[in-house]
């Protein structure tokens, strides 16, 4: 039985962050709830992609920006997602923008935030991700502080890459939130080479997996120079995408189906730009919320896909029904496994 539409209808009664404090604070002290959502146990080989080197177990992950702190590793773990994305975390602790700040749109299934990168910073994470070690892809995702002046952000995400790249398995460079005033602007050619190339020095010393993800509001043009400097810096792909700005909705940034049609967009222009790429991956995110997005992905070369707002408004439940649906899906096509399944639906394309 699915308990999540129970649940919803008493967080949706209450203000929109604080029913998401309630829950993470839920999820933190009853890890284990996760299985009142009532997921069966995978057999997790048959829904193994590699992804820059990293087995997800299942081809939807948890996008960041949920569970900013790691406080519920073991909880999200236990829901049956493929890999988790902590973060966005910034060096140093910071309150964020002034509340409120997350607002719902449930006709259109879509949120708003303005949050502002609000966490704990780095040390805080760190220890949360040492004290609750997870068997599932772990990535986290990097920002710069707000005080810190576009000139240094190369140093913030140089310190944070260091800090964590040790304790996690892959790493997102996040210069795509509307919510920090200026840091869009680093998408450019310049401020992105030189913040790659500072990274890259840590990198070397520590090698993990490193994404860049981007913002849906970019023109196709942008995103040829934004692949050639990842491509430069030996990156192994992009995340793509961040919340849109829809003016009339008011500042912030939107996700879930309000964004749907303008990330699928950019996710095509971003697969298109890097097909031929052997070793560079794209990770799909913005307005996922169904088997056939990631379908329509696999097709165009991709392989795994992050949610946010979806699993807002549907529940735990929607993994177990993508799941139901590649099995359908690999019986007919008469294929063992997803990897099969992913090649064959590309080929055919
Ligand atoms: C309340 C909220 C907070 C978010 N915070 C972050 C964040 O800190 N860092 C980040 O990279 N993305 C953040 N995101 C963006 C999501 O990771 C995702 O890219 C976006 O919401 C599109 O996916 P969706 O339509 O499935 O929600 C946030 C989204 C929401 C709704």
């Amino acid at each position: 039985m699915d308990l999540y539409p129970l649940f919803r209808s008493m967080a949706f009664k209450q203000d929109p962050e604080k029913a998401h404090e309630n829950t993470l604070r839920l999820a933190k002290m009853l890890p284990f709830t996760s299985k009142i959502f009532g997921q069966e146990n995978w057999d997790q080989k048959t829904y193994e992609l590699d992804v820059a080197g990293l087995k997800w177990s299942f081809p939807i992950g948890l996008a960041a920006g949920l569970d900013k702190d790691a406080v519920g590793l073991r909880f999200f773990e236990g829901l049956g997602f493929g890999a988790i994305e902590v973060g966005t975390v910034t060096p140093k602790a910071q309150p964020g923008n002034d509340k409120p700040r997350l607002f719902r749109y449930p006709e259109e299934s879509s949120l708003r935030n303005r949050m502002g990168f609000n966490n704990h910073g780095s040390e805080f994470l760190k220890k949360n991700i040492i004290a609750h070690p997870i068997s599932k892809i772990l990535g986290a995702n990097l920002g710069k502080n707000k005080i810190t002046a576009a000139a240094d952000a190369p140093s913030d995400y140089q310190m944070l890459y260091k800090d964590l790249a040790p304790v996690v398995d892959y790493l997102v460079i996040n210069v795509s939130s509307p919510n920090t005033p200026g840091l869009r602007d680093l998408q450019n050619e310049e401020m992105l080479s030189e913040i790659l190339q500072a990274v890259g020095e840590e990198r070397a010393k520590c090698p993990k997996p490193l994404f860049l993800k981007i913002a849906p509001d970019l023109a196709s043009s942008d995103i040829a120079s934004i692949v050639k400097v990842c491509v430069d810096n030996q990156l192994s792909g992009i995340v793509a995408t961040n919340t849109t700005k829809i003016e009339s909705l008011g500042d912030g940034g939107v996700s879930g189906q309000l964004l749907r049609q303008r990330s699928r967009e950019v996710r095509s222009w971003v697969l298109k730009e890097t097909k031929g790429l052997s070793d560079f991956e794209v990770i799909g995110v913005g307005g996922v919320d169904s088997y056939e997005d990631l379908r329509e992905f696999w097709k165009l070369g991709g392989k795994v896909m992050q949610i946010y707002t979806s699993f807002i408004y549907k529940g735990p439940n929607l993994l177990q029904e993508i799941k139901n649906q590649i099995d359908d899906e690999m019986e007919q096509q008469g294929v063992q496994d997803l990897k099969s399944l992913t090649e064959r639906l590309h080929q055919s394309h």
